[in-house]
């Protein structure tokens, strides 16, 4: 086949996990005997630094031209102002409301070579294979107002928790959908001893729960969900929240897997690309890690499993993302570790090393 991706870099650690993708993607299309044609586009702070706006016109153009878009991450200290007009986060809000990706996938599931990279008790670990479901496009990080004001001559701020049914049902149905190609049970989150908005999450995702009868629903409360998330995270398959809870939730679920460099993600809506599939954005969920930034030492398997991801849900290429994902699965099986990972003593393998090793098992 031949496939068109966008793909945006961004900032710190960003280019050097998408050029690992990269290579990545043209490998397997070698091996398939496919083309990918791969365009890159600025998005975050370097595109405010070249054009004044985190997400320029082109680079949106570009993104709703593709099958498929694969991100690398955006944000750092440059561009932290509290002051400023525009932040580089902003660009990432603004590709994943603009392309409509209100489901956002991010599985987790601990490598079992990586299990003592994770701070969690081994057997804890056991089991765990998880897949949070993350509202995209709605909740705190996008209602109205949100802005800074003075009231009574003090500084205050306001952001706003808002969800319409309509939102709630469509992600609640992706949930349902995955869950019935996984363990089949729903675990929602919501905070509904307190919040208006949960409680019409609670009450329309019980609605959508008797389409699928086949499906176990359970209600959580979030801070619970923290709870149970490193008490008995395997009790867990698909975890169903809204924007801002999921953002928290997943970081902390990425524990589980013993870095949070290893977690991928899919971002997907209802617009069709020209196979007829998801135009998705995939990204690792990692931020920019400006610490390490330059160094050539980030983990791309974040990247790496979010190109697999995009193979399968966007370019319908299950074979390939599976051979992708053995090929990291192996890698990592065989030693193979970036410093995030590396025991004390242990060697560890810049970016491209382990790009390379991963590449060889493909
Ligand atoms: C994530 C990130 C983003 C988010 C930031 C960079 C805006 O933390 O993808 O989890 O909060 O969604
Ligand atoms: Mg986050």
């Amino acid at each position: 086949m031949q496939a068109n991706l966008t793909l945006l870099p961004g900032d710190g650690i960003g280019p050097e996990v998408v050029a690992a993708a990269r290579q990545a993607l043209e490998a397997i299309a070698a091996r398939g005997g496919h083309r990918f044609d791969m365009q890159e586009a600025l998005i975050g702070g370097c595109a405010i630094d070249a054009t004044g706006s985190p997400l320029p016109e082109e680079s949106l153009q570009a993104c709703e031209q593709a099958d498929a878009v694969l991100l690398g991450a955006v944000g750092g200290p440059k561009w932290d102002d509290p002051n400023a007009p525009v932040r580089p986060e902003g660009g990432l809000l603004a590709v994943r409301k603009a392309l409509e990706l209100f489901a956002n996938l991010r599985p987790v599931r601990p490598h079992p070579a990586l299990v003592d990279a994770s701070p969690l008790k081994r057997e804890r670990l056991e089991g765990v294979d998880l897949l949070v479901v993350r509202e995209l496009t709605s909740g705190l990080y996008f209602g109205q107002p949100k802005k800074r004001y003075v009231q009574d001559g003090e500084p205050a701020a306001v952001d706003t928790l808002i969800y319409t049914r309509c939102e709630i049902e469509r992600v609640a149905r992706a949930a349902f959908e995955l869950a019935r190609g996984r363990r089949r049970k729903v675990s929602s989150v919501d905070k509904a001893n307190v919040l208006e908005t949960s409680r019409l999450w609670r009450q329309t995702v019980v609605e959508v729960s008797q389409e699928y009868p086949d499906v176990a629903l359970e209600h959580v409360l979030v801070d619970a969900a923290a709870m149970f998330l490193v008490t008995r995270p395997a009790s867990f398959d698909v975890l169903l929240t809204e924007n801002t809870f999921g953002d928290i939730l997943s970081d902390e679920a990425s524990v589980l897997s013993g870095s949070l460099g290893a977690l991928p993600s899919a971002s997907l809506g209802e617009r069709r690309n020209r196979f007829g599939l998801p135009r998705g954005l995939y990204e690792p969920i990692h931020g920019s890690a400006p610490d390490i930034a330059g160094k050539g030492i980030a983990n791309p398997t974040g990247t790496l499993l979010s190109a697999a991801m995009l193979l399968r849900h966007s370019l319908g290429l299950a074979d390939e993302a599976a051979a992708l994902e053995a090929a990291v699965d192996s890698a990592i099986r065989d030693g193979c570790r970036t410093a995030d990972t590396a025991r004390p003593g242990e060697q560890a393998l810049d970016t491209q090393a382990f790009t390379k090793e991963v590449i060889a098992r493909i």
